[in-house]
């Protein structure tokens, strides 16, 4: 008998992990996203009839955007390693009628060898470079694909900063609970932050690799809050916890249940949810960074 499909890490984290599969969290995350996503889309100045190509295009975020920019003229090649979020595109592009213009490309950032050299109008990425071991040699590979002329847009968020402010847990206060925090963070740090690709990188190493790669034009907008307060998208804890923060981390859920005891687990709750109840707001601390360049 064939088993129940599961898939894999990167499709169950944007389908399901990310918000615990809770509408309101999902909601919440929807509006930060479309923002990124504009921002991402406005700065390829895609026209009529460009050929867009979006890697690591997840569940189709930017590639099923840029279609309406492109028009019925142009096309969106979506690529991705994940075989799962390939076809969740295939899906939305079928039910959206536009299949035609649609390509599927399963590709590493870093060796996009199913297309052609000087093939493509335009390059988006959107929180993909942070997963690539080989940055530099994605940027060559988007500097190869793209005509002259073509344009470069990319949005990454600087994670080396929130980890260098020491930023955990929604950013509430853990002093009273510190003991547990630092057995918390054992479930996260997988390898050596100099050897993170999530961490070993900041937004003057993205400029720096595209120049390498031959492109020219570079802008780069480049955002940091530090310790801003801002709500939460639930005050439930039981579903907060079942979030986790990336495609390659547990939920915070999964994190105590793998660090700390019962008890400690039980203290730890405690603790979360009296802040909670006082409806005191999460506090934020993330850096984030726009880049377009234009290959000469
Ligand atoms: C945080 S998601 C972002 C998805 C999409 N760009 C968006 O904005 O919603 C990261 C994506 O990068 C993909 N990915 C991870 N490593 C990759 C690699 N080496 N090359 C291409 N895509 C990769 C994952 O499969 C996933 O779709």
């Amino acid at each position: 008998m064939a088993g129940v499909h599961q898939q894999d890490r990167w499709a169950q984290w944007l389908l399901q992990r990310r918000d615990g599969g809770d509408p309101d969290v999902r909601e919440r995350g929807a509006a930060m996203l479309a923002r990124c996503r504009d921002g991402v889309l406005d700065g390829a100045a895609i026209a009529p009839g460009d050929v867009v190509l979006d890697v690591g295009s997840g569940d189709g975020l930017i590639g099923l955007a840029a279609l309406d920019r492109v028009g019925e003229g142009g096309q969106v090649i979506f690529s991705d390693i994940s075989a799962d979020l390939l076809d969740e595109c295939r899906r939305h592009a079928a039910a959206g009628g536009v299949p035609d213009r649609c390509r599927f490309v399963m590709a590493s950032a870093d060796d996009l060898r199913g297309i052609a050299d000087e093939s493509v109008d335009v390059v988006t990425t959107r929180s993909v470079l942070i997963y690539v071991d080989r940055k530099q040699e994605a940027f060559a590979e988007f500097y190869r694909v793209l005509r002259p002329g073509g344009r470069l847009s990319i949005f990454e968020p600087i994670n080396s900063f929130a980890a260098e402010a020491g930023h955990h847990l929604f950013g509430f206060d853990l002093t009273p609970v510190a003991d547990l925090v630092t057995k918390l963070r054992q479930a996260y740090a997988s390898v050596p932050p100099d050897q993170d690709p999530m961490l070993n990188f900041d937004e003057r190493d993205l400029l720096r690799w595209a120049r390498t790669a031959g492109f020219s034009q570079l802008a780069l907008d480049y955002r940091a809050e530090l310790d801003v307060p801002e709500p939460l998208p639930t005050g439930d804890w039981e579903v907060l916890k079942n979030t986790a923060p990336n495609p390659l981390a547990p939920t915070f859920a999964e994190a105590a249940a793998q660090t700390l005891t019962e008890p400690e687990r039980d203290r730890l709750d405690s603790h979360v949810r009296a802040i909670l109840a006082a409806g005191t707001p999460g506090r934020k601390t993330l850096a984030t960074a726009y880049l377009r360049a234009v290959h000469p």
